[in-house]
């Protein structure tokens, strides 16, 4: 008798692992899978688009400008402005117009406002 019970007991329990292993295993392998693959995708951001979130994003929000709203970094602003290039871009972080403040080489090397006019050129259409 008590064998027979132990035994019942026994396959109660392996019925139960053998339905919620996989119940929980499936999704959390799929969790990992997903957040591995967006993170090998193009979620990696690039040198300029880090120093533009630095520099730059708090006055030119997704592109905007939250001080001077005419002034945005998109392209048909810009050409407004005859900024065209990205020498153009660098002129204007080095010496901005009222109301944006400026950058010297200490604060942004000249590398790195390459890297951000060419973000600032690509990524606002
Ligand atoms: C303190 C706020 C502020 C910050 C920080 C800032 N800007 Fe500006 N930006 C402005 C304002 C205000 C203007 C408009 C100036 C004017 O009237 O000529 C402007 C204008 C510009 C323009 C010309 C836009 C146009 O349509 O004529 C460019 C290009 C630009 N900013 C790039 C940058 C970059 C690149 C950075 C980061 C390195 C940056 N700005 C950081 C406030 C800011």
């Amino acid at each position: 008798m008590i064998a027979a019970s132990n035994g019942k007991k026994g396959n109660g329990m392996k019925r139960i692992c053998a339905a919620w292993v996989p119940a929980l295993f499936v999704p959390m392998a799929l969790i990992v899978l997903v957040s591995c693959i967006r993170n090998g995708g193009n979620t990696r951001i690039s040198p300029g688009e880090e120093a533009f979130m630095t520099h730059c994003s708090v006055c030119h929000v997704k592109g905007g400008n939250v001080i001077t709203p005419a002034k945005t970094l998109y392209k048909k602003d810009l050409a407004k402005s005859n900024i065209l290039t990205t020498t153009d871009i660098v002129a204007t972080i080095r010496n901005p117009g009222p109301g944006m403040r400026k950058f010297d080489e200490t604060t942004i090397p000249d590398k790195t406002a390459d890297a951000i006019a060419e973000y600032v050129l690509n990524a606002f259409q």
